[in-house]
């Protein structure tokens, strides 16, 4: 017989997880969507934002699919208050969200320019009014143009020039916002636009995209002790896209490519980060030229880490490679659907890194090519992508991992950058022609997951206090 108190069953399934996953997740966990300027605002060149290197990559040809750019995208400096009422009325605690830096400062040195910060403070001001924490990050790939021409992350200068504008962020956000992270996923910045050349700014050179590395952890220590030394008030780190690393087999030669690729991919940051040097067994030949000092700058105490999780990568030196088996699939990026690697990856950190602050889930999420018939998006393998991987990471808790949030990528379909607007992230659809946006299966899914959870959590204490 169902009793009352059955109702508030702690297994009832909520965002189908199973009892474990909820005894982790159901209780002060941070729910969230994520996005980034680039990929969503458009208007570039509207209010005196500053060119940025992604406006110029994409107007190379053959750089991104069709030529795509983010000129257009969601077109969410317009409409902004929408889509902030969209966050809301999905019922998340917390949307992240990045400023573009040549909106705020156009040239990246000197002049501020005051409708850009504006843009900035009445996005944070509606997501607060709509109680929705924001969280903010400071550079998701959109350096201004001109800090390029003068020699972009290759150039030491930079860091300084980014730290000047972090502190200005700081001051001007720092008492509204739920927490500011200083880079998102400086391992593609470094690596994916100085070394293969598949982002902005395109370069191809190895020894640079280590410098340029070095650089970006440099900048994040200046910017955190800049903006320590003016009091931001809100909690600061940084946000790191990281892997776990499977080896193909027991082979001397798998085992030592996975504990290299591991080096390169995750300790690479890591260790100047929280063990103040760079990894030594890398495999790598190119290294930075490091100056006196920089490596106690960037190891500076951080509030949070922010890790971007999306897949595994897989090591096989034989020849012809062993594949990896893909028993779950894969997702339209091609990449392998590996949701226990998060687990792996979480475990590691803790185990490596005795100075880890409380961990986020940043970013996850899945690429699907969603479309809209009768007015509705059917995005099952969304929802069983999320599923898993908010399994894993409760597992992750039970094994002691302190982690407080989990924001899911995309809130809405967006610009991909390279891969252009046919890679479909959002929980949100977005016809781009007419801008409309409907809500996929999984965003209901995950509104109404939320919203279970937070009865439970609601009614469990109701029955503590009245027995
Ligand atoms: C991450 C990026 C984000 C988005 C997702 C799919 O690497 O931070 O902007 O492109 O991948």
């Amino acid at each position: 017989m169902k009793t009352i108190s059955s109702l508030h069953d702690p297994a009832a399934p909520a965002l189908g997880l199973s009892p474990e996953a909820h005894q982790h997740l159901g209780r002060d966990f941070l729910w969230g969507v994520a996005t980034s300027a680039y990929q969503i605002e458009g208007a570039v060149d509207v209010d005196g934002r500053g060119a940025s290197i992604w406006d110029s990559f994409a107007r190379q040809p053959g750089r991104t699919v069709n030529g795509e750019s983010g000129a257009v995208a969601c077109d969410h400096y317009h409409r902004w208050a929408e889509d902030v009422a969209m966050i809301a009325d999905l019922g998340v605690d917390a949307y992240r969200f990045s400023i573009a830096w040549p909106r705020v400062q156009p040239l990246g040195l000197g002049g501020f320019n005051a409708k850009g910060l504006d843009f900035y403070e009445r996005l944070v001001d509606g997501l607060l009014a709509r109680g929705v924490q924001p969280h903010a990050t400071l550079y998701h790939w959109d350096l201004p143009q001109h800090l390029q021409d003068l020699g972009g992350w290759g150039s030491r200068d930079t860091a300084f020039h980014f730290a000047h504008y972090a502190d200005l962020i700081a001051r001007r956000l720092g008492d509204r916002l739920a927490s500011l992270a200083t880079h998102n996923e400086p391992w593609c910045t470094a690596v994916l636009g100085h070394e293969q050349g598949k982002f902005a700014p395109g370069e191809r050179d190895p020894q640079l995209a280590a410098q340029v590395s070095h650089h970006l952890l440099l900048s994040h220590g200046l910017a955190m002790t800049a903006m320590r030394a003016s009091a931001a008030a809100c909690p600061l780190g940084i946000v790191l896209n990281q892997v776990s690393v499977s080896a193909a087999s027991d082979s001397a030669a798998d085992q030592a490519g996975a504990r290299s690729e591991y080096a390169r991919f995750v300790r690479w940051y890591m260790d100047p980060l929280f063990l103040g040097q760079y990894p030594q067994d890398t495999g790598i030949a190119h290294y930075p030229e490091i100056r006196s000092g920089d490596m106690a700058l960037i190891q500076q105490p951080m509030d949070f880490l922010g890790i971007n999780y999306y897949s595994r990568t897989w090591i096989s030196s034989a020849e012809p490679a062993v594949p990896a088996p893909k028993a779950l699939g894969e997702t339209d990026m091609g990449w392998e659907i590996y949701p226990d690697g998060l687990r792996e990856l979480l475990v590691g950190l803790k185990r490596d890194y005795a100075l880890l602050p409380p961990l986020f889930i940043m970013e996850n999420g899945m690429a699907n090519a969603d479309s809209v018939s009768d007015g509705r998006i059917n995005d099952s393998a969304r929802i069983d992508y999320v599923r898993r991987h908010l399994e894993a990471l409760a597992q992750a808790k039970a094994e002691g991992v302190d982690v407080r949030g989990y924001f899911y990528w995309s809130l809405m379909d967006n610009y991909e950058w390279d891969s252009g607007y046919a890679k479909r992230f959002g929980l949100v659809h977005v016809d781009y022609a007419s801008q409309k946006r409907t809500l996929k299966d999984s965003a209901l899914w995950y509104r109404d997951g939320i919203a279970s959870l937070r009865a439970l959590t609601a009614g469990r204490r109701e029955e503590a206090l009245h027995g």
